[in-house]
């Protein structure tokens, strides 16, 4: 294998999801079905692997809470029972095939007590091991503008830096306060980012004062998009964090330990040329629904 090459991407799906309640106390918010471009109806969680598959990973571990990991498996690791698969139409008849061929990609970890999504990332360490990792969050979907994916983009982003890189949005203010934001030095303008800072949630008045980048809008700010590539040295930060018990309200947070990991190592910031989804809330939900159907 070569030194930076990519193959393991990790997604944490262990979160209670309650901004969804009361839905998620019955479907976990990553199994909610979303449409694609295609016309299927299909839990999110397919489609954040997909995403993963099409930059060329091959290795996926899913974190899940013990008593979902029943329901994850019986979607991607069991075919469809005979009397349903025969009922199927030819095209998702073969959807299925295809579906057990994901399957075969992916492996279970677990988060035994839901301590947040820094914690749930700890919980790859061991299946991880020494090695660069894709991140994806388990609630947003990504659609490109060109014709490689978004989670391609990024790994052609690390081979050229070879350094972490975080997946780079604009937001205006009014929703900061929803966002983990970064600020840096731009190395090719809108496009890389030496990051400087990163942030979660930050106030307005935080971010004019610490959070600015030159050339942008008053009003527009860089925001995580929701795929990361991380150096496996992240690990180490957040077990500083646990060890120590480090919270941010009431929970283990990625966003700190990044920060220590760009004071460290270095984090690029890559401004993706296309678009995120995020299911997470009801009305981005929705809209969601409607606009991944048509982008
Ligand atoms: P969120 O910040 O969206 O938290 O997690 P959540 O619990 O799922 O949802 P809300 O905020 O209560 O509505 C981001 C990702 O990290 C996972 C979630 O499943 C989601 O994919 N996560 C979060 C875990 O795996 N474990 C946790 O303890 C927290």
């Amino acid at each position: 294998m070569q030194k930076n090459q990519v193959r393991k991407a990790v997604i944490p799906v262990a979160g209670f999801g309650t901004r969804l309640f009361p839905a998620t106390k019955v479907v976990k918010k990553e199994l909610f079905p979303i449409i694609d471009r295609d016309g299927r109806a299909k839990p999110v969680i397919i489609a954040i692997i997909e995403e993963a598959i099409s930059a060329g990973i091959t290795e996926v571990g899913i974190v899940v809470q013990p008593h979902d990991r029943e329901i994850f498996e019986d979607l991607l690791k069991k075919p469809p029972k005979k009397e349903l698969l025969k009922k199927l139409s030819p095209q998702n008849q073969e959807y299925s095939r295809y579906l057990e061929d994901l399957g075969s990609k992916i492996t279970f970890l677990l988060q035994e007590e839901q301590l947040g999504y820094g914690h749930a990332v700890f919980c790859a360490k061991d299946w991880v091991q020494d090695e660069p990792f894709l991140l994806m969050l388990g609630d947003h979907v990504y659609a490109s503008d060109i014709q490689k994916s978004c989670a391609s983009q990024l790994l052609d982003v690390y081979e050229q830096v070879n350094q972490s890189v975080v997946s780079l949005t604009t937001k205006p203010a009014e929703i900061l306060h929803t966002a983990g934001c970064v600020t840096g030095v731009w190395q090719k303008l809108n496009s890389i980012l030496e990051v400087t800072q990163l942030y979660e949630k930050p106030t307005i008045e935080y971010a004019q004062q610490h959070l600015r980048v030159e050339g942008m809008a008053d009003n527009d700010f860089l925001c995580i998009f929701g795929l990361y590539l991380l150096s496996p040295k992240i690990f180490d930060f957040l077990a500083e964090h646990i060890n120590q018990n480090l919270r941010e309200r009431g929970e283990f947070q990625l966003t700190s330990s990044l920060d220590r990991l760009c004071q460290e190592e270095g984090i690029t910031g890559y401004v993706v040329k296309g678009k995120c989804f995020d299911t997470g809330l009801p009305d981005t939900y929705r809209q969601t629904m409607i606009d991944f159907r048509n982008f």
